[in-house]
């Protein structure tokens, strides 16, 4: 099989991980969640861009990448551009890998993969991200009020979208999919019809 990429992007908390995981896993396709390689990044501390051209397998596997203060210290090392410069070769690889890819973040389908095979992107309402993210920081033993969350989640939206490299923006021709209102179940069969569609072109 040749490659074939699907892109997902959107904001924070909005189901990206989920859908990309189900989708990979539907379509036997790899999955690169790369929102982990900023979060890498932020904590591995010192020169964030000496950081970004270092990063290894063992810096992924850090154990308190998942928390809120590791989201946020990535969303500041991800608006400089060297940092950015310094990822998209791994990410690019990583898509064309020849059983299939799909790779999620804020600036897959413009910048990383615009050629991409599919491209969604998948949002919700602030305050559904903000209840979700803060059921699964709970979860994790993030002691965090649903109001400091949504204002996290604020924040780090505002800064990705108005940076200057990259900014988190739907593709001109990605697909949209709102889960504010669906189930995880639906939006994955919404975002299954899309690459099925894509794959009958093909
Ligand atoms: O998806 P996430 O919440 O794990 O991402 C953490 C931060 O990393 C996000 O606020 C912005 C940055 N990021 C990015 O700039 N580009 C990506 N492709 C993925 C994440």
């Amino acid at each position: 099989m040749t490659s074939f990429t699907v892109a997902i992007d959107g904001p924070a908390a909005a189901g990206k991980g989920t859908l990309s995981r189900a989708v990979a896993e539907r379509f036997g396709f790899a999955h690169l969640d790369t929102g982990l390689l900023y979060r890498a990044v932020g904590a591995k501390g010192g020169d964030p861009v000496r950081a970004a051209q270092t990063l290894s397998a063992a810096d992924l596997g850090r154990g308190d990448l998942r928390s809120a203060g590791a989201g946020e210290a990535a969303s500041k090392v991800a608006a400089i551009p060297e940092v950015r410069a310094a990822l998209v070769r791994f990410q690019q690889d990583f898509a064309r890998q020849p059983g299939g890819a799909v790779l999620d973040g804020r600036d897959i389908g413009t910048v990383i993969c615009p050629d991409a095979e599919v491209k969604l992107y998948v949002t919700a309402s602030d305050e559904v991200r903000a209840h979700r993210r803060w059921l699964e920081l709970r979860a994790q033993g993030d002691v965090i009020t649903e109001a400091q969350v949504l204002d996290d989640l604020r924040a780090r939206d505002a800064r990705d979208t108005a940076r200057a490299t990259a900014p988190l923006r739907p593709a001109a021709d990605a697909v949209l999919i709102d889960t504010t209102e669906l189930s995880i179940d639906t939006a994955v069969e919404k975002a299954c019809e899309a690459i099925k569609r894509r794959m009958g072109q093909g």
